[in-house]
């Protein structure tokens, strides 16, 4: 639809940016905090670029007031980070690191002291290693308490002063490259295994966010969802029903879970065919029905679109790793053989990681929540993984990452005045940090970070152009893009 005027953002929109613990903080065993799975997937030779790691990252445990007062001068409302689970529960549960949970009510106390809202992601991927080793961490039905009993923790020390909890980030990401491609830890590739653990993982989900409801805790709740919607290559049949596969396998199987407790006929189905659907009891169905379990909004993480088409069952197209390099164009199709594999998009360019450039998906994205869930969206990330380069002067000027930015706002307007409603969005990310396992080079932030892989250097800040953009975009309550 076009519009001859488009609707304002709301009054209350909570322009923010993101970050996550082991992306940025560093200290990786200072202060009692235990090990994560990824303390020790980093070390694992050949899994990260250059073999990078978080043990220092950005060095945002140390200099987090630094930090927020950049955010301050930015004038973010909102400032989306995780808490690290072992660094509050070394052993992820048990006794209680207080020198952990510390550190972040300094931080939430520094953030609201600067008007910015704390948005706590519960968990973003660093799973303690002591239940990794213990009982294979989301392998095992264990996790589901631990892993609610960590957030009654969370909500009981901070739920004075957090308004917004994310609960799993990126559930279908974590689950995918843990357990089908290796590409996360616990790096296994098994298909039975993954969808075992992803039931566990909506389980665990669930029962915080039944707990959140049946105690009364103040705010909303709800998980961050990669969605990358699915388009045909073109409008045959075929093709059709294979972007209708993969949006039923890559975002349905996630969603309808979440917010109405059922898995998409479709593909329980398919991975019954397959022998690798997930073993469910009545009382799990029981919990995931539950109204109570249910969130109160959907965290939209958006970086692209994909487009398919289709792919035979016999020599089809299989997972294909992502360019974690940054060399354009080393990327390769990826699929499931009878269900779909990705082609080139026509229309659209990409970023050096081969990440398909695409503001309008955003907007497809909304309404297709609206329209299905109808539930509120929290976009939770949404960025612009690019080269910078630190001018002299501290400059950088990064105009490719302010038109990616613009292009994306534009497209929540739009969709904001085609009826979605859109509590806020948290940029990935306020200052640079690592990108998993793409290492320092591929840089979100507003703020530059002076590191780079093999140097830590002084670990300076310094804001980008895109930070003097964006704090006029927030001044004006996004009227001036
Ligand atoms: C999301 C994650 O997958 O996308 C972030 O929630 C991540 O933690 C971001 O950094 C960008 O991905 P990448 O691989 O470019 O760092």
């Amino acid at each position: 639809m076009e519009y001859r005027q488009l609707a304002p953002f709301p009054k209350d929109f909570l322009w923010g940016a993101a970050s996550a613990a082991y992306q940025i903080e560093g200290a990786y065993q200072e202060a009692g905090k235990g090990r994560s799975v990824w303390d020790e997937f980093v070390r694992m030779p050949g899994k990260t670029f250059k073999g990078t790691n978080g043990d220092v990252a950005v060095d945002h445990y140390h200099r987090f007031e630094e930090d927020v007062a950049l955010m301050a001068q930015a004038g973010l409302k909102a400032y989306r980070f995780s808490i690290s689970w072992p660094r509050v529960l070394p052993n992820g549960r048990g006794p209680v690191n207080e020198a952990g949970l510390a550190f972040y009510d300094r931080l939430i106390n520094a953030l609201i002291a600067n008007k910015i809202e704390p948005i706590v992601t519960i968990y973003h991927w660093d799973l303690p290693q002591a239940l990794q080793a213990e009982y294979g961490g989301w392998e095992s039905r264990h996790i589901i308490e631990d892993f609610t009993n960590y957030a009654r923790l969370l909500f009981e020390r901070f739920g004075d002063r957090v308004q917004h909890w994310v609960t799993l980030n990126e559930q279908n990401v974590f689950i995918t490259h843990g357990y089908l491609t290796a590409e996360h830890p616990p790096a296994v590739t098994d298909a039975k295994r993954t969808y075992q653990a992803n039931h566990i993982a909506n389980l665990a989900n669930a029962s915080v966010i039944k707990l959140f409801h049946e105690k009364g805790y103040q705010g909303g709740i709800g998980p961050s969802f990669a969605y990358s919607p699915t388009y045909a290559l073109n409008a045959a049949p075929e093709n059709q029903l294979a972007a209708d596969n993969a949006e039923q396998i890559n975002a349905d199987l996630w969603m309808d879970v979440y917010a109405w407790g059922r898995y998409p006929k479709l593909v329980m189905t398919y991975l019954e065919q397959n022998g690798i659907a997930p073993e469910m009891t009545e009382a799990d169905q029981a919990l995931l029905a539950n109204p109570l379990a249910h969130p109160d909004f959907m965290g939209l993480n958006y970086y692209q679109t994909m487009t398919v088409t289709t792919n035979p069952l016999e020599g089809g197209v299989g997972l294909a790793k992502q360019n974690t390099s940054g060399k354009k164009g080393t990327s390769q199709a990826s699929g499931l053989p009878g269900v779909y594999k990705t082609a080139d998009n026509p229309y659209m360019q990409q970023t050096d990681w081969d990440w398909n450039i695409d503001p309008e998906g955003l907007r497809i994205a909304l309404r297709r929540i609206e329209s299905r869930y109808g539930l509120p969206v929290l976009i939770t990330e949404n960025g612009l993984g690019a080269f910078d380069s630190l001018q002299e002067g501290g400059q950088v000027h990064d105009d490719y990452r302010i038109a990616f930015l613009k292009a994306h706002i534009q497209a929540i307007r739009e969709a904001i005045t085609d009826g979605v409603s859109v509590i806020g969005y948290t940029t990935w990310s306020f200052t640079d940090l690592l990108s998993w396992t793409n290492g320092y080079q591929k840089r979100y932030g507003f703020v530059y970070v002076d590191r780079d892989e093999t140097e830590e250097r002084e670990l300076n800040r310094y804001s980008k152009d895109s930070f003097y953009w964006y704090q006029k975009v927030i001044k004006t309550n996004g009227e001036v893009l």
